[in-house]
């Protein structure tokens, strides 16, 4: 396993992934819900050991509780936020961390303690509609903008720049002529939960992940 907790790699003797959700000030908390049914307490590969907020005002907060999902908060603006989330890293021994519309790069050390065992989904077809300042509405806007007849999701490794890390996992679905921002995001966001699952499974499954 990468992260600072352990050594053992995906796959071996069955080890429990702990799993880190960190979520942004507006996440709705889909793709956590959506990861913490996957993988519930009890589950054999996997569960989830921590959501982080970056603030207490964070939506997402409130689904997480509901799901018994253990929370902190933790502003990435404010200054020791990668000592924070490397103690807490530590503390629950995380082996793998879920961005889910967290929306900032995150501080390299954090990066380091954790490589390719950083995930984030985009919701379109990386590299396409990637980016600073691509996300939610942008993103199907711009797709929409393009005329392109197919989008989808990313599920990729995240590194230092917004959207770029490599592609693990896509799931594609059509632009409908009459589409809208909306009706393209809610075909697309069932399209997220199965891909993000899918991608930890995919880890989960190979040994070299
Ligand atoms: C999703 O659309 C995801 O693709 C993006 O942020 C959004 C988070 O939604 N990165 P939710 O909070 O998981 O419902």
């Amino acid at each position: 396993m990468g992260g600072p907790a352990g050594r053992q790699r995906y796959g071996e003797a069955r080890r429990l992934v702990r799993i880190a959700i960190l979520i942004g000030p507006k996440s709705a908390g889909s793709n956590m819900r959506a990861i913490a049914e996957a993988f519930p307490p009890g589950s054999p590969d996997a569960e989830v050991v921590r959501v982080v907020a970056p603030s207490a005002a964070a939506p997402g907060l409130d689904v997480a509780r509901r799901l018994q999902l253990p929370v902190a908060v933790a502003d990435p603006s404010s200054a020791g936020y990668a000592e924070t989330l490397l103690r807490m890293a530590r503390d629950d021994r995380w082996d793998l961390v879920c961005l889910a519309g967290f929306l900032r790069l995150l501080p390299p050390e954090v990066l380091e303690a954790f490589p390719r065992r950083v995930l984030n989904i985009h919701p379109a077809l990386l590299p396409r509609y990637g980016g600073r300042g691509m996300y939610g509405r942008h993103v199907h806007e711009a797709v929409l903008a393009a005329g392109e007849r197919e989008s989808g999701v990313s599920v990729h490794f995240v590194d230092r720049e917004y959207d770029e890390g490599e592609v693990l996992h896509q799931l594609r679905c059509p632009v409908l002529p009459d589409d809208t921002p909306e009706t393209l995001a809610s075909r697309i966001r069932p399209l997220e939960h199965q891909a993000y699952v899918e991608s930890i499974r995919k880890l989960l499954a190979d040994p070299r992940g």
